[in-house]
């Protein structure tokens, strides 16, 4: 079952229905013309696989020893030196210095400093009558908190911003290596300029951590932080507005018996920024319960969508944060907070600032077997006449 076609990508919840009636939880899939994996669609498998990293490891230098250099889906999924792409001692040595230095981010001055950012992006449109919410908006909101987490500012982070834009507008695999280089090159001298003046910030921690991180070490964990944190989290921001402008049931109910939050769990059950993620490679076969075997060093991947039964069904589900957007397990997102943060001051200030939006477009999707994010949310909303 092809994840790479525009079939699959106009209508993924469609398919994966259709797999789940003729497969049951785990699918055959390709994530590229010939590269074999097995999705995960049950939630239940999905736990088993997540919380057994001594059978299920993210390492992937198994699989990727057949994996020629230009298939397609090989630079998102090749190993690394970064939590996300290793198993036990080395997993456990990176996740402690991600952790040790996301817990010092001081959660008050990103909160004010993400409203005031958001207060000036809202008044540079919100007397026009119309604005695309991803350019004018999320994306650069979400990046300032993440660079100022990181610990970027001036020059570095024009030059980080030109980097990120190579990567999302790849086309093929050597634009995707020439982005990943040009990201590097920035992060280096960021990383440079903080062993020379370190700072209050995640660089500066990563650097001094007890894990003894080399300067090139650091840089793959910010290269691993600005994958991780600036898509999925303009992403979730972008989705959530989009349900709230398309479910007439959730826009009544918010501000009342929905809070922000539960727009944004909606938003993370039914529509996550990371489809189908957390990949992992069992180094011997593996008999599942439902008598399915998963070949060693194939990479197993797991639908972080509720788009076939799910946990909870399409019962009302306030309250419940059962979805796997943030992973589970040891690799489970650590700055789950941090991206939920941002994500609830953006909505709180744009929906107080122009509560009257309605999409100006038919939306369109950049999609691969691993996400799908919008490209633009254009909206429309009375233009206000005077600002306060
Ligand atoms: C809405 C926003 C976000 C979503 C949906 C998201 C989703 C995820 C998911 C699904 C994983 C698990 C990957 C796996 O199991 O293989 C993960 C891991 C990770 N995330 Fe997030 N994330 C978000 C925001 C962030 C932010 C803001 C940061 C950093 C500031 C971050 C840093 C990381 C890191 C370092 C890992 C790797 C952890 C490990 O492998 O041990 N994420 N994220």
């Amino acid at each position: 079952m092809p994840l790479y076609t525009a079939g699959f990508a106009a209508e993924p919840a469609h398919w994966f229905r259709e797999w789940e009636g003729e497969f049951g939880s785990l699918v055959p899939v390709e994530l590229a013309p010939g590269v074999l994996a097995t999705l995960v669609l049950g939630h239940r498998e999905a736990l088993k696989v997540l919380h057994n990293p001594d059978t299920f490891p993210a390492d992937p230098s198994g699989w990727q020893r057949d994996v020629s250099g230009d298939c397609p889906v090989r630079q998102m999924l090749e190993g690394g030196p970064t939590p996300a792409r290793t198993a036990g001692v080395e997993h456990a040595r990176y996740r402690g210095a991600h952790v040790a230095a996301l817990v010092r981010v001081d959660q008050h001055m990103l909160q004010a400093e993400v409203e005031r950012y958001a207060v000036e992006l809202i008044n540079a449109f919100w007397t026009v009558g119309s604005a695309e919410l991803r350019a004018q908006f999320a994306y650069p909101l979400v990046l300032e908190a993440v660079n100022r987490l990181v610990g970027v500012s001036g020059d570095a982070s024009a030059a980080l911003a030109r980097a990120l834009a190579a990567l999302t507008e790849v086309r093929d695999v050597e634009s995707a290596a020439a982005g990943r280089r040009l990201l590097d090159s920035v992060l280096y001298e960021v990383v440079q300029g903080k062993q020379a003046a370190p700072g209050e910030d995640v660089a500066s921690w990563l650097l001094a951590h007890e894990a003894g991180l080399s300067e090139a070490e650091v840089v793959a964990q910010l290269a691993l932080i600005y994958e991780m944190a600036v898509e999925p989290t303009t992403a979730l921001i972008l989705n959530t507005i989009r349900l709230i402008l398309t479910d007439d049931r959730l826009a009544a109910a918010l501000g009342g018996s929905l809070s922000t939050r539960d727009a944004l769990d909606e938003a993370l059950f039914t529509d996550p920024p990371l489809t189908n993620w957390c990949v992992r490679y069992p180094h011997v076969p593996q008999l599942m319960d439902n008598g399915v075997w998963l070949p060693a060093h194939q990479p197993v991947i797991i639908s972080l969508a509720d788009w076939h039964s799910g946990p909870a069904g399409q019962a009302d589900r306030r309250g419940n944060r059962s979805h796997l957007a943030f992973g589970a397990g040891i690799h489970g997102c650590p700055a789950d907070g941090i991206g939920l943060l941002i994500a609830t001051i953006a909505l709180d200030q744009l929906m107080d600032a122009v509560p009257d939006m309605r999409p100006a477009r038919k939306l369109v999707w950049q999609t691969s077997p691993f996400h799908r994010f919008l490209t633009a949310l254009p909206v429309a909303f009375e233009p206000v006449r005077s600002l306060p």
